[in-house]
């Protein structure tokens, strides 16, 4: 059983991990979270009581500190009684142990698919005099060790409690000698690595802008200095969730570190009505003693296989050709089905027609919300073209931006208070367009009425949804002055409950999340569309380190990649046709250019990446992800993917600038087995595993900068 009660403590352990919290005076304990331990006797571990100036509680680990009584750390939970007071006295009620992993209603949430994938402990905790309970929910995952926290707050009194904040996790590690390590950057320049020193006091990442955001990931690392790909602690939290967070390390005096992750308290809270109750979003904390890579290969076996769901979860996911950066609005049926035909010659599987069919869309200025297609540009409508492009034998993919309106657009017309507003405030506009209040069921119903129309219109087989601004005047027509600063959870709540609906009513539809780009890349959506476009950056060396920065948390098998045109219209940098090719077939592989413009050789260059896609990407999305030399570190960055059966190995690199005094450079392989004998696909020469990861594979450099690498191992 990976879930066990002794010596006052529960221990959950399974996939090579512990997780240990104990009952004492009622409070819940923080003892332990690391490499599996035989037992749970750790009651020695606790810090003595301070100085008589400060309360016990200071001192104390928590996994659910208390609040106004002595423990001045951030809280976890913090609420306003009827009273006006914040002093809350949980404790310890009793718990269960479940098989499996229950859902969280409304959320999106890891699950599990057999009761001995995955065991949850609920702990009761209860404040008598408020009446408040709070369930604290853990799951531990047998094969990852991966631990889901959420927490479930019930009024279980006879008056109104408002929620202030409610985190999904906090852990109290008993030393602060780490590094903060996260994921930070902006648009077309998603999900860089940073990591600094841990210094005394709070350091916090978060996102403020309605969404989970291009410039913070709600994913956060305390890993200790000596940490590498294959070495070192590692302790991580990843929220799921595509809202407003926080994500925070708290140092204090003594040298404790508290880790904390959940929805953002500041401009948020939440009247919790008697016999109402609030689930927060589920924290995925995973702890990994082997380094980044420990981390990664957990949170990639969990996401992959039980976050994303539905038909396209194990398929291999299509090659597309999208038409947004080859022709942007100016297009019509002609000139895509010239794209398409140019794309259905060299074996691309899925079409994609990006922003500007609807409404009168010719710039970003206007239409959205207008679901209608724009007859001027398919003068035979979604249906004909879709027709047209499927006889070629390509499937048909739609653009969507659902959750905006545009103030030109005859949805605002007749509904000017569908939009996030507050009274008598000015409305600001970004990327000139509003966006759609979907805290309100009305406007809920609207979208899932809207897109679910367009998308029995015609054969369509995908849909990119997008979501190009961040919130203000986060404000609903809909609810009570007391109720204003739920909303931007409450639109969580309903985009979610959309996603579900449509997601469910065309299970064959495969979805592909994207935020302007990569502003939506978390694990909520993750859970509804199995792919996200990574970043608006296609931009080949840009993309080493967004995809690498990305792979920390997330599979590859979630990240959209694409070959697009030279000068790269982000950076106006020109990098080989090669080099583009085997950056995007590192993810979900695409092009988006205008086919029917490239060269006789690109055309041909294009067929073999094509053909070499179709090739190797089962191991690409289902295979072991490694990182050998990261961007970040310096001029090479190199990657690796070993088939699930161990069959093959596909070796990446690229060099960014070309130098003087060229050399041969070793690239230490990883996952292969050390007595088994492997042959390089071009030059035939065979190499033993345990050469490759500890002499390497040699890379031959020429003259020339942005140069990529690619070696295919078989095994033999
Ligand atoms: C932002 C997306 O990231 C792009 O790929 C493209 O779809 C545009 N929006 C269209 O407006």
């Amino acid at each position: 059983m990976p879930i066990t009660f002794q010596h006052d403590v529960f221990h959950l352990c399974a996939g090579g991990v512990s997780y240990c919290v104990g009952v004492k005076d009622g409070q819940l304990i923080h003892l332990y979270w690391g490499s599996a331990i035989p037992d749970s006797d750790l009651w020695y571990t606790l810090p003595q009581a301070g100085p008589s100036f400060e309360p016990l509680p200071n001192v104390l680990p928590y996994d659910f500190p208390p609040v106004d009584t002595g423990d001045f750390r951030s809280p976890m939970v913090d609420v306003e009684f009827a009273n006006g007071s914040r002093t809350t006295g949980f404790t310890y009620e009793g718990y269960e142990i479940l098989p499996g992993k229950p859902n969280l209603s409304g959320l999106p949430a890891t699950y599990a698919e057999s009761e001995d994938e995955a065991q949850t402990l609920v702990i009761h905790m209860a404040d008598a005099l408020s009446g408040l309970q709070a369930d604290l929910l853990y799951t531990i995952f047998a094969q990852t060790g991966a631990v889901a926290r959420s927490i479930r707050l019930t009024n279980g009194g006879g008056k109104p409690v408002i929620i202030r904040r409610i985190l999904s996790a906090s852990v109290d590690l008993p030393d602060s000698g780490y590094e903060f390590f996260h994921l930070h950057g902006a648009w077309g320049r998603e999900r860089h690595i940073e990591r600094r020193p841990l210094i005394t006091g709070l350091q916090q990442v978060s996102s403020m802008r309605g969404s989970s955001s291009h410039h913070h990931n709600p994913f956060l690392a305390l890993v200790t200095p000596d940490t590498t790909e294959q070495h070192g602690r590692v302790y991580s939290m990843n929220l799921v969730y595509s809202g407003n967070f926080i994500a925070n390390a708290e140092v204090d005096c003594r040298s404790h570190a508290r880790m904390q992750i959940g929805i953002n308290p500041e401009g948020f809270s939440w009247l919790l009505e008697p016999g109402r109750d609030f689930q927060s979003p589920e924290a995925i904390l995973v702890f990994s003693d082997a380094g980044l890579h420990g981390m990664s290969k957990a949170y990639h076996a969990l996401y992959r296989s039980r976050l994303c769901r539905g038909k396209y979860r194990d398929a291999e996911r299509p090659i597309l050709i999208n038409n947004w950066e080859g022709t942007y609005f100016d297009f019509n049926e002609e000139k895509l089905l010239a794209i398409a035909a140019r794309a259905k010659d060299v074996g691309i599987e899925l079409f994609v027609l990006d922003d500007g069919w609807f409404g009168k869309r010719d710039g970003d200025n206007c239409s959205l919300g207008d679901w209608v297609v724009d007859k001027r540009k398919l003068p035979h409508g979604l249906d004909g073209l879709a027709e047209k492009i499927t006889a070629m034998g390509l499937k048909f993919g739609l653009w969507f931006e659902p959750e905006m309106i545009s103030p030109d657009s005859d949805l605002y017309r007749a509904h000017p208070d569908w939009c996030l507003h507050v009274d008598g405030r000015p409305r600001s506009q970004a990327r000139q367009q509003l966006i759609l209040d979907l805290s309100r069921q009305d406007v809920c119903d609207y979208i899932v009425d809207a897109v679910s129309s367009v998308l029995r219109s015609a054969d369509i087989s995908y849909v990119k949804w997008d979501m190009n601004r961040n919130m203000t005047e986060v404000g609903s027509a809909l609810q009570a002055p007391g109720r204003q600063r739920e909303t931007a959870h409450r639109y969580m709540l309903g985009l979610y409950d959309v996603l579900k609906r449509i997601t469910s009513a065309f299970p064959d539809i495969l979805f592909e999340g994207c935020s302007g780009g990569g502003g939506r890349f978390d694990p909520g959506i993750l859970y509804y569309m199995p792919q996200i476009w990574c970043s608006d950056d296609s931009d080949a060396i840009e993309r080493t380190f967004i995809q690498y920065g990305t792979s920390m948390v997330y599979p590859v098998s979630t990240m959209g990649a694409h070959v697009s045109a030279v000068p790269n219209h982000q950076t106006g940098r020109i990098t080989p046709y090669q080099t583009r090719g085997h950056v995007a077939l590192s993810g979900n592989f695409g092009y988006e250019l205008d086919l029917s413009k490239l060269s006789d050789e690109e055309l041909a260059l294009t067929a073999q990446q094509v053909a070499l896609c179709k090739e190797i990407r089962r191991t690409i999305q289902f295979g072991a992800y490694y990182r050998l030399l990261s961007p970040f570190e310096g001029n090479d960055c190199a990657w690796e993917f070993v088939a699930p059966d161990g069959s093959e190995a596909l070796v990446f690199a690229v060099k960014r600038l070309s130098m003087p005094n060229r050399r041969r450079r070793p690239v230490k392989l990883q996952g292969l087995e050390p007595e088994t004998r492997y042959q390089a696909a071009d030059t035939g020469a065979i190499y033993t595993g345990g050469v490759l990861m500890q002499a390497g594979l040699m890379l031959e450099e020429t003259m020339q900068d942005f140069e990529s690498f690619f070696v295919r191992l078989k095994r033999i």
